[in-house]
């Protein structure tokens, strides 16, 4: 996509091109301007869900009015719950009855969770139509609108139907981080965290010291960037973004979701990096920096004492595999570099499993 005036701070090369990553407060008042107009027709959708649409829908379509656009806002209601083909179905209606058209751009307003089904829907509308990302969320921000993964829930998993589809452009306002509710930063701040193990040391250093702010999202997104471009299809190193994740989805699944996807992840990189450590692939400062940062962030570290050992290790599918020692782990080696483990031997597995449930509580 051609670049208007304001520039991006940000690009991600694809593997049919490039596109922009603008991250800048008050940016969203720009959209606008940053989409060429002359490349896209002027009928688009601004997909958002009620409670972000209030907040910032009217400056996002005013700015596309100014910029010669005609947009229509579809809401769907909040919640991972409806990232479903229900919904999805309600998107491709409202698209039918708007009359948008091949080059008619989908802009997806919101979190993840819009990010992945107004994705979803661009991808697969006419064959696929231009989509643009305008995370509001921290975990949008820093993880979900990089690296064109788009998807629906079906009952028996979650994003078990998707696709890739890069955005023509990610327009990332960090003002829009005032809103969010603290628990919501701070899910978002342990997939910053994860990335800062994955590949950047100075910034989990800064971490320790400072809040969130446009510098930290840019680090965080850039972790993810530069695996994303070595590896666009997940066939190699993107899997080290699954740091945490195979641990945090055995748990979200046993809570029946009940526990945030980012607060999952906080335990399930503790996890890692005590099973690190206990197969002497990590130093134990490494393993305790980690653990410490994420409780210095007040996010958690233990899993809850409701699960055992064995059934997270059943959720996790991985009984068949750690018994035949075929266990494919991401596991950190330091603080900015992780490595694959393979073959991790399932007495490993439960003793870190074990170490990592919260103790009962005291009898007194
Ligand atoms: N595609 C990917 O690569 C990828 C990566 C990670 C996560 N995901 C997906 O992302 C989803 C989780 O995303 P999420 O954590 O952003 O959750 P979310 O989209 O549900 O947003 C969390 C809550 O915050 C509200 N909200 C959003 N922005 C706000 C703002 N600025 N002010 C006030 N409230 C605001 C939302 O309405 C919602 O209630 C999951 O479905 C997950 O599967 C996708
Ligand atoms: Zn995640």
């Amino acid at each position: 996509m051609e670049t208007n005036s304001i520039a991006p701070a940000l690009h991600l090369r694809t593997p049919g091109g490039s596109h922009p990553i603008w991250l800048a407060g008050g940016v969203l008042d720009h959209t606008g301007e940053i989409l060429p107009r002359r490349e896209f027709t002027a009928r688009c959708a601004v997909v958002t869900n009620p409670a972000v649409g209030k907040l910032y829908a009217a400056r996002v379509t005013e700015s596309l009015r100014a910029g010669g656009f005609d947009p229509i806002v579809v809401e769907i209601p909040d919640g991972e719950e409806y990232k479903n083909l229900d919904t999805l179905r309600s998107l491709y209606d409202r698209f039918i009855e708007a009359r948008l058209e091949r080059h008619s751009p989908v802009l997806a307003l919101g979190g993840g969770v819009i990010g992945d089904i107004a994705g979803f829907a661009a991808a697969t509308f006419m064959r696929g139509v231009p989509f643009v990302q305008m995370p509001t969320t921290l975990l949008a921000m820093a993880d979900a609108s990089i690296g064109g993964k788009v998807a629906v829930d079906h009952p028996s998993g979650k994003n078990l139907i998707g696709a890739f589809k890069f955005p023509c452009a990610v327009i990332a306002d960090p003002e829009a981080l005032a809103t969010l509710p603290v628990a919501e930063l701070r899910a978002g701040l342990a997939e910053v965290i994860k990335n800062a193990i994955i590949g950047d040391a100075a910034l989990f250093d800064e971490l320790g010291r400072v809040e969130v702010n446009g510098d930290v999202i840019a680090r965080a997104m850039r972790v993810k960037i530069d695996l994303v471009e070595r590896d666009p299809f997940e066939s190699s190193v993107r899997a080290h973004l699954n740091l945490g994740h195979t641990f945090g989805h055995a748990l979200e699944k046993l809570s029946h979701f009940r526990l945030r996807h980012g607060y999952a992840v906080a335990i399930g990189v503790s996890i890692a990096a005590r099973l690190a450590w206990r197969l002497g692939r990590c130093e134990a400062a490494t393993c305790d920096r980690i653990v410490d940062l994420f409780e210095q962030k007040s996010l958690p570290t233990r899993a809850p004492r409701e699960f055992d050992a064995g059934q997270i290790v059943e959720a996790m599918g991985a009984d068949k595999k750690a018994a035949e020692g075929k266990m494919r782990l991401i596991l950190p080696r330091a603080i900015g570099e992780v490595e694959i483990a393979e073959g991790v031997p399932r007495e490993d597995l439960v003793a870190a499993l074990e170490e990592s449930l919260t103790p009962p509580h005291p009898p007194f």
